[in-house]
């Protein structure tokens, strides 16, 4: 066969892109603070701020839309998507909830109490607020090397096994469960090995805690063990997948992201007991337990979702975009995080631009740049998304200040991901031209949402 991977899709529906100028990009991100989340989306002409919810669905997917039951309870897009979560994940009950912070939230709130502490390899931002909203803290033990950029691992997402095992033995009776990210989204869509979630399974066999799989890019996640991890190259995706999760007691999941769908997450779990507490929660928060939240249509969306994600030659295409846009980056010595990650491709900032103090936000000039020279909108997730300030006021910075571009599913084609390389590269080889930031407006809380910026004096 060709050594080209091309799109293994036909497009039918398109949405054109408005194109602008530079000057009505100044305009406009002017007008917006300096922050790209003020923007309207039209003034953007490629948009890599998510994954999440931005998927192209499939025409199986929008005749599915059609054939969704709306019946309150008992609808029949429940029952599908109750068999194919099953299937795919194999765990029996499975809670229907209308995004994954939604399924965190129900969980923690029966699971984490003051004074709690859960150890993951990496939380998303709303698992950890939404621990911390139940008085727990979330600690972060990702293995050594996911705190270099340019450091090659294979499971780069992986939790470091020493640490956890040193955390459960000090701080046990404080721990309610441990918690992976699979992939590990906040440490560049890195994945974590069946090697190291079995050690993991293992840690909470011996000290008596489950296990949670935060499993929202469960399919990259999967593939990725097929191409790295050695004795899993002849394997069916699926069955990686179902034995990724043998372990978990539970599994949040968004269906945003490995379920095409635009709407949608999942709580699934064994423990009956706990399945009764959540569902008597979810009529007060989501809606009865045939729907959690959700018109019949996205249940129907999901399900078929779910059904496609697992294609090795959608895998191996989405995979192989990021690693391609990687690549092209390192020839031109851009500094990127190694190895290329699953959903996107994250920059390092620092290094982008080291003329620049943290406290003059590189992340954020660099999301700027990316914006005004190629209308591209990126997420700046380092110095404003994780940085905090101490009694004093005095900043204190996380180890990486990153920027994001993730790739919606089958959305953009090689041409866009071409695009963006040659801004990125044009912009690095006049990386000194750039000045730096500071806040204008400081949100309290998530910063890179809601505050606003202005030229650092
Ligand atoms: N867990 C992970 C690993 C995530 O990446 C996200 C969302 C969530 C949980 C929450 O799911 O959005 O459906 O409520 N990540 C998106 C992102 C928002 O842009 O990375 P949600």
């Amino acid at each position: 066969m060709s050594e080209i991977i091309f799109e293994p899709f036909r497009i039918k529906v398109v949405e054109p892109i408005r194109i602008s100028t530079r000057r009505e990009r100044e305009e406009w991100i002017a007008a917006a603070g300096y922050n790209v989340f003020n923007l309207k989306a039209e003034q953007v002409m490629i948009d890599l701020l998510t994954d999440s919810g931005t998927s192209a669905m499939s025409h199986h997917q929008w005749a599915a839309l059609q054939s969704g039951d709306e019946s309150y309870a008992g609808s029949k897009s429940f029952f599908e998507l109750e068999a194919v979560a099953r299937e795919t994940f194999g765990l029996p009950i499975v809670i229907p909830v209308h995004q994954g912070r939604a399924a965190e939230h129900l969980l923690f709130s029966a699971l984490v109490k003051p004074g709690h502490r859960v150890p993951s390899n990496g939380h998303f931002d709303t698992t950890g607020a939404n621990i911390a909203d139940n008085g727990g803290d979330p600690v972060n033990l990702p293995i050594p090397e996911a705190a270099d950029t340019a450091a090659y691992h294979p499971f780069k997402g992986n939790v470091d096994l020493q640490q956890l095992e040193a955390f459960l033995q000090n701080a046990g009776d404080d721990v309610p469960f441990v918690l992976l990210t699979i992939t590990n989204n906040s440490g560049g869509g890195q994945p974590v090995s069946m090697e190291n979630i079995e050690g993991a399974a293992a840690l909470c066999a011996r000290y008596g805690k489950p296990l949670i799989l935060d499993g929202c890019r469960f399919a990259e996640n999967a593939y990725f063990i097929k191409l790295r991890e050695p004795g899993y190259a002849d394997w069916e995706v699926p069955k990686i997948v179902r034995k990724m999760f043998t372990h978990a007691s539970v599994i949040t999941f968004s269906g945003k992201k490995d379920a095409f769908a635009n709407i949608g997450g999942l709580v699934c779990l064994r423990d009956e007991e706990l399945a009764e507490k959540l569902k008597n929660r979810l009529i007060v928060t989501e809606g009865f337990a045939t729907y959690g939240g959700l018109a019949g249509r996205d249940l129907a969306a999901m399900a078929q979702g779910l059904r496609e994600i697992l294609d090795e030659n959608y895998l191996k295409y989405r995979l192989r975009t990021i690693e391609w846009m990687c690549e092209r980056l390192l020839k031109n010595e851009v500094p990127v995080l190694v190895p290329s990650g699953g959903h996107a491709l994250f920059l390092d900032a620092a290094r982008f631009f080291p003329h620049l103090p943290p406290e003059h936000l590189p992340g954020i000039a660099l999301v700027i740049e990316i914006y005004l020279r190629g209308g591209i909108r990126a997420v700046e997730l380092g110095n404003v998304a994780f940085g905090k300030r101490d009694e004093g006021g005095a900043d204190i910075f996380p180890r990486l200040d990153l920027v994001r571009l993730a790739m919606p599913r089958r959305v953009y084609t090689e041409a866009h991901a071409e695009y963006v390389v040659k801004v990125i590269g044009d912009l690095y080889r006049e990386r000194e031209t750039v000045g730096g930031w500071e806040f204008e407006k400081e949100a309290p809380v998530m910063r890179h949402f809601r505050s606003t910026f202005r030229t650092a004096r």
